[in-house]
């Protein structure tokens, strides 16, 4: 018996800026951007904010799982771009919902983020201290672009997605699931406090990146990560009907597919006209594939993230 996820739902700004619109801004083209990473368009706040996005997701998972609010005991929203730092965006968003029974908290794992509220949640059920629980990855990253850098501001995207999770029953739960971090490696992705003690302002408060050797960890650790967690269910790679993992650029799905010898088609996609929104990528892609009624029951799932840190990780789902 596992933790499952009971409903999913999603909030994307309606502001969509394709790659001709960001050509106009920086020195970049169509082709550059859809060869490299296989996005053709992203959503932008306007006048959306990351709890206002939060707490949509948050209603469509609420009532797709056919649960209120107040039967939320847990609620966690995983963000590195929220407009608020205090009070935490979990606690705006549980005043919006009316989740007057949840402990409410937000955390930092980067595009991991919700691969890691899933598991603190789960850990949560399976000792008996939550019954059931709502995550929320949500994501104002074109604050914290430099949108002079032609080569991070044409990646990101804005959104929010959201899951109600519970255990299916009582008894003993099982969640096959890995998660790991390397400090060490922090300096490929950074964004430093604008408030910080730095006298040289010019990079704070701006995502930077050393994409090729985030690309080189994605197609290493992932493939790796999805191994451990194929031993943890003890399935076999072929068993897995979809590998949903974080939406960071087309080119990186391709060699994780590739490496684990799976056609493409067990990998969806929707950076193509999501881009990269970091924690919300895989709630986002989870609510879109239940929509189009692409998860059926008893479905074998894998979902994998990874993101600045390092950190990464996964779990295996049964739907
Ligand atoms: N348009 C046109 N040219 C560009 C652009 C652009 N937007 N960006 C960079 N270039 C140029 C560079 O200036 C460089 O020119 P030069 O050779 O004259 O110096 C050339 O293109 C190659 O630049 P690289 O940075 O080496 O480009 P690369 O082929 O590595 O592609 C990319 C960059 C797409 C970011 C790639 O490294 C990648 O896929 N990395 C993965 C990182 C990623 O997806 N990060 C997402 C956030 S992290 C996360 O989600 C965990």
């Amino acid at each position: 018996m596992f933790v499952k996820i009971k409903g999913t739902g999603s909030c994307l700004p309606e502001k969509v800026l394709d790659n001709a619109a960001i050509s106009q801004l920086v020195d970049t083209n169509d082709e550059w951007i859809q060869s490299r990473t296989g996005i053709k368009s992203r959503h932008i706040v306007g006048k959306e904010t990351a709890v206002s996005m939060a707490a949509v997701a948050a209603e469509k998972a609420l009532e797709d799982a056919g649960i209120t609010a107040e039967e939320i005991d847990l609620l966690i929203v995983s963000s590195v771009s929220s407009e608020q730092l205090l009070p935490c965006t979990a606690c705006s968003v549980q005043k919006e919902l009316g989740a007057v029974n949840a402990a409410a908290f937000d955390l930092n794992a980067a595009c991991s983020g919700f691969i890691v509220a899933y598991q603190m949640a789960a850990g949560q059920i399976k000792a008996g201290l939550s019954k059931k629980a709502l995550l929320i990855g949500v994501e104002c990253l074109s604050n914290i672009v430099n949108w002079k850098d032609r080569g991070t501001c044409i990646l990101f995207g804005d959104g929010a997605g959201a899951a109600v999770i519970s255990a299916e029953e009582e008894g003993n739960i099982e969640i096959p699931s890995v998660l790991h971090s390397d400090g060490s490696r922090g300096e490929v992705l950074t964004c430093k406090n604008p408030t910080g003690e730095r006298k040289d302002r010019s990079l704070e408060g701006y995502v930077a990146m050393d994409g090729r050797e985030i690309y080189k960890f994605a197609v290493r650790q992932v493939p790796a990560v999805i191994d451990e967690i194929l031993e943890k269910a003890e399935k076999s790679v072929e068993e897995i009907d979809l590998f949903v993992l974080h939406q960071a650029n087309r080119r990186i799905v391709e060699a994780i597919a590739k490496r684990l010898k799976q056609p493409i088609e067990k990998f969806p996609m929707d950076m193509m006209q999501n881009g990269n929104m970091s924690s919300a990528s895989i709630p986002v892609l989870l609510d879109e594939l239940k929509q189009e009624g692409k998860l059926q029951p008893g479905m074998k799932i894998i979902v994998a993230g990874f993101g600045a840190g390092l950190t990464w990780g996964g779990m295996y789902l049964e739907w």
